[in-house]
């Protein structure tokens, strides 16, 4: 059923797109009391799809302005302590994520299940801010200077020292350290960013056995090439800061502002004549119908594969993808090509020597200290805290690779690690600051190849939408991470770790266990790929509509009153993850929405 079903059947459609945009909307109609409050009530002026990580910061910024009306719909449910901790591995989180899949494709994912590798994100208030690992990198110069278009003169302001503003005006960081270099970092903004208190002895070795090899420990936000980094992470009081906790609890009590869980927004609707948006038609049980009505502007903020789907359903796509599913076509914008994910593989692990078991009573012991007093072991991320941005071709004065390290307890019964599966070596059995074990993941920070998403073939409205990432499909990400390989070797020779006994991990490395050197290497890499989940691109901001599907404003092309606002526009990565990034865009996008409106006197293009 149409939005426009369904709202006429309280009050005819017509009347509320000619009325005036303001308390009398309905004052012409004879209706009773009841069906007035019900109308009154889905009318918003601005309506937020998704209440993930960039939609909980539009939500603060859009309802600050007090005469607008806010309504923010997410899938997910409200956000729980238990994610709060930052020792606790997000194996944790399963039940909220939208658990999708790469589709298998015979060159990489191979010994994944299914031959296909999972990609996770947040399916919960304040979305993959609270399903991450709160690592907070902005990325180079390099990136962001490339998103530029000489075509269009907006897009300028999304150079790298044009978006550092944005960048700053979230951020409050608690390390004076950083925060000396005033050019980069700030505080007093809504997003504090800390590194962790906690340092333990290994964290120690392998900064020390970077150091050796030549990086140098400093900030990696301020566009160096390379580094070891304690890193920062987005926390308070050594507490997890999601999106919703930083920018969406402090104001949920503002009136001028609805924020719905549960709500599963399953089509935009579009006036097809005047190729303006009405509103959406939201599920909060399925195949339970609820419209809500937008008077300004709808910003889309479901992330970078779910707003595919949604685009999709409501006829903005690709003409031949939606000619496939009989779906009426309103634009024909690429929606959905385009798809990047950074990429890292499984594999390359140390074993630690001389680390004690520790008992299940420590560890619980551990969880009530956190509890109470926000300290102890479960105060941090373990070695995860650590990484190496490391530069391995000169072609930019930006990293390539980051070694980002995770810690992995495994029993000492099985330490006989050349029964230890990959598999086995990943999967956290014990929160993150007890390992004895330590996986270099190398991290591609700008992959080469593109995928694709599109909608489920059978179930195109629930179902899972199609994700083809194409991994390592152009050899040249294969060879850099075989390449960074190389680097993250040359620790076990570093005086450091000969001192602290740390060796190379044997497992299991079937069916690259009969390869050596390079040959095995490719073999892992293509064999044991893992998304990190870092989606971006599938609705990128250009130039116009054959290139990309919203303007540098992140307006959809050729439709009035559409913004989209998250990872998704971005046309690639910077060489670092889409957390910082991503809440930089919803900084900007809020501030453009709400310049244009005060500059337009309420009449944006002639809208309402
Ligand atoms: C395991 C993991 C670890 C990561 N670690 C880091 C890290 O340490 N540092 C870093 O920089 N990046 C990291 N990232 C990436 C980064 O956190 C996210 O990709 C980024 O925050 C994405 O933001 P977003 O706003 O685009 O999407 P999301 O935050 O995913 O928000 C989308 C929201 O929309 C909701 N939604 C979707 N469809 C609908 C619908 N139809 N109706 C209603 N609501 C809907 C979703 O439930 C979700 O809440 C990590 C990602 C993962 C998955
Ligand atoms: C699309 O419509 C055609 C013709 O009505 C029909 O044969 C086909 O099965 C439909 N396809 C889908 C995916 O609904
Ligand atoms: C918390 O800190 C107080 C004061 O330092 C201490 O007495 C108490 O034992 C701590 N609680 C836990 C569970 O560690
Ligand atoms: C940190 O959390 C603890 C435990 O809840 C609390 O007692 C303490 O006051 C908090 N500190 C700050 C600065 O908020
Ligand atoms: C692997 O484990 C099995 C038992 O699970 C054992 O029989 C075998 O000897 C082990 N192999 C190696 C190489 O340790
Ligand atoms: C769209 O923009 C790209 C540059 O981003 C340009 O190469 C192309 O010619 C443009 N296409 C049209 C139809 O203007």
């Amino acid at each position: 059923m149409k939005f426009c079903d369904i709202l006429s059947k309280i009050v005819p459609i017509s009347l509320l797109l000619l009325s005036p945009a303001d308390g009398d909307l309905f004052s012409k109609a004879t209706r009773t009391k009841a069906d007035e409050r019900d109308v009154r009530n889905s009318v918003f002026d601005f309506i937020i799809i998704g209440g993930g990580t960039a939609g909980c910061l539009l939500a603060n910024r859009l309802s600050a302005v007090s005469d607008w009306k806010v309504l923010l719909l997410e899938a997910g449910i409200d956000e729980n302590i238990d994610y709060d901790i930052p020792g606790v591995p997000s194996k944790e989180y399963r039940p909220i994520l939208w658990n999708y899949r790469t589709e298998r494709n015979g060159y990489s994912c191979l010994s994944r299940p299914g031959g296909s590798c999972e990609v996770k994100t947040g399916k919960v208030l304040g979305g993959s801010s609270v399903t991450n690992d709160m690592k907070y990198t902005r990325g180079s110069k390099v990136d962001y200077d490339g998103w530029h278009s000489t075509g269009a003169l907006a897009s300028l302001d999304w150079k790298f020292d044009a978006v550092l503003e944005h960048f700053k005006s979230i951020e409050d960081n608690g390390d004076y350290d950083v925060l000396m270099n005033s050019h980069y970092h700030s505080r007093g903004g809504d997003m504090h960013v800390q590194r962790f208190k906690h340092v333990d002895r290994y964290m120690e070795v392998f900064t020390a056995g970077f150091t050796e090899m030549g990086l140098r420990t400093v900030d990696i936000n301020t566009n160096v090439q390379e580094a070891v980094v304690n890193n920062q992470f987005t926390i308070f009081n050594n507490t997890r800061l999601s999106t919703n906790s930083a920018f969406l609890k402090p104001v949920r009590h503002r009136k001028n502002l609805q924020v719905i869980t549960g709500a599963y927004v399953s089509k935009i609707v579009i006036d097809k004549q005047e190729n303006n948006v009405d509103g959406v038609i939201y599920e909060v049980e399925k195949g339970k119908e609820r419209p809500a009505y937008a008077k300004r502007e709808i910003i889309l903020a479901a992330g970078a594969i779910n707003n595919v789907r949604l685009l999709q359903l409501s006829g903005i796509g690709p003409k031949a993808d939606l000619k496939r599913h009989n779906i009426t076509m309103i634009a024909d914008l690429p929606v959905g090509h385009n798809y990047q994910d950074q990429v890292t593989i499984g594999g390359l692990a140390f074993v630690l020597s001389d680390v004690p078991v520790v008992t299940e009573a420590e560890v619980i012991n551990d969880f009530k200290t956190w509890f109470q007093n926000r300290s102890g072991p479960l105060a941090s991320r373990g070695i995860g805290q650590v990484s190496a941005f490391i530069q391995l071709y000169e072609n930019f004065n930006a990293p390539d690779v980051e070694l980002a390290l995770e810690g992995n307890f495994i029993r000492s019964d099985k330490f006989m690690l050349t029964n230890v599966s990959v598999h086995a070596a990943e999967e956290t059995n014990l929160p993150l600051p007890y390992y004895n074990l330590v996986n270099i993941n190398p991290v591609l920070l700008r992959p080469k190849s593109r995928g694709k998403v599109m909608l489920n073939k059978r179930n195109p409205k629930y179902g899972r939408p199609v994700v083809q990432a194409n991994f390592l499909k152009e050899t040249e990400d294969l060879d850099t991470l075989v390449d960074s390989i190389d680097i993250a070797l040359q620790l076990l020779d570093t005086k450091e770790f000969k001192k602290a006994d740390i060796k190379f991990a044997p497992l299991d490395l079937f069916p690259c266990d009969r390869l050596s050197n390079r040959d095995q290497w490719n073999c892992i890499a293509r064999h044991y790929t893992k998304a990190m989940s870092n989606p971006v691109g599938t609705c990128r901001m250009g130039e116009n509509s054959t290139n990309s599907v919203v303007d540098y404003q992140l307006r959809v092309h050729g439709i009035e009153g559409l913004r989209i606002i998250d990872a998704s526009v971005m046309p690639t990565h910077a060489r670092a993850g889409i957390f910082a990034p991503t809440m930089m865009i919803a900084e900007k996008g809020a501030k453009m929405i709400i310049k244009d409106w005060k500059e337009n006197n309420g009449h944006y293009y002639n809208r309402r």
